[in-house]
């Protein structure tokens, strides 16, 4: 479905082998600004490559050094509410395989289910629930048919994360990552249900990515950032504008762990 997106990258690649893949949630392109003299290539320029809605998503791939890695990194994602089939997710992530890529670093923007996480904490997805109604393997047809999930998140990138958090000084939460469609913030009996589920954040993204990777084989590692308590929870309505600005105020810290990480691991 993308093999003219693939030709085109693999081209401008040259001899680069990116073995990372990085991909930014809303707000959280600051990761980027580590990455030594990055190629940046608009995803406009890509053919066939679809073009991002959302404002903080600014739609440029950052291919580079990164510590010890390759990492192409995709500043601004692509969600189902935009209208995008969740299995243009799926090819998006087989392109980015057959570019070389054996590990996925997805982040996002996320309200937080738990009074004592509030906006600015960083949560490291534990694991998952498919809230979405839908699923990017849906007329994929290929082994495995049936992927595991039991480690959609690989417990080794975690544990390592969560040694270098601790050695930085700076909390890390973990826990499970619930998708719902969106675009719309959840009602206040949403956020209830939610909380009798037993999950710690909501969001409307990364699963489909995280489906896809492991279908594929790769492994992964999932970072939200809180932006906000959901609806509700506090007298502030969430909104748009908020989560970027609340995103804003954790990205130096999220940058720095992503960095230490990818010098360790
Ligand atoms: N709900 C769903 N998605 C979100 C939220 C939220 O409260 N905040 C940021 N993304």
């Amino acid at each position: 479905m993308l093999e003219k997106s693939y030709e085109y990258l693999k081209q401008r690649l040259d001899n680069f082998v990116p073995d990372t893949a990085i991909i930014l949630g809303s707000g959280l392109g600051d990761v980027i600004n580590s990455i030594q003299d990055p190629l940046i290539i608009p995803y406009s320029d890509v053919p066939f490559f679809p073009t991002p809605t959302v404002s903080g998503h600014a739609g440029k791939f950052y291919i580079g050094k990164l510590g010890k890695h390759n990492v192409i990194c995709l500043q601004g994602r692509f969600h189902f509410y935009e209208g995008i089939d969740v299995r243009m997710i799926y090819e998006i992530i087989r392109m980015l395989k057959q570019l070389g890529v054996r590990r996925l670093l997805v982040t996002n923007a996320a309200g937080s289910l738990r009074m004592h996480m509030p906006a600015g904490s960083i949560m490291l997805i534990a694991d998952h629930i498919n809230m979405s109604g839908t699923n990017p393997l849906i007329g994929v047809c290929e082994e495995p048919y049936f992927p595991d999930m039991s480690e959609a998140y690989d417990l080794d990138m975690r544990n390592s994360f969560m040694k270098i958090a601790e050695e930085e000084r700076i909390p890390v939460f973990q826990g499970v990552y619930m998708m719902l469609t969106g675009p719309n913030y959840e009602t206040p009996a949403e956020v209830r249900m939610l909380q009798m589920f037993n999950v710690e954040a909501v969001g409307m993204s990364t699963v489909p990515e995280v489906i896809s990777a492991v279908q594929l084989g790769l492994k992964v590692m999932g970072i939200s950032v809180i932006s906000n308590l959901a609806t509700g929870m506090d007298l502030h309505k969430p909104n748009h504008q908020e989560v970027l600005r609340q995103v804003g105020r954790a990205t130096q810290k999220l940058s720095l762990l992503i960095t230490k990480f990818m010098e360790k691991e």
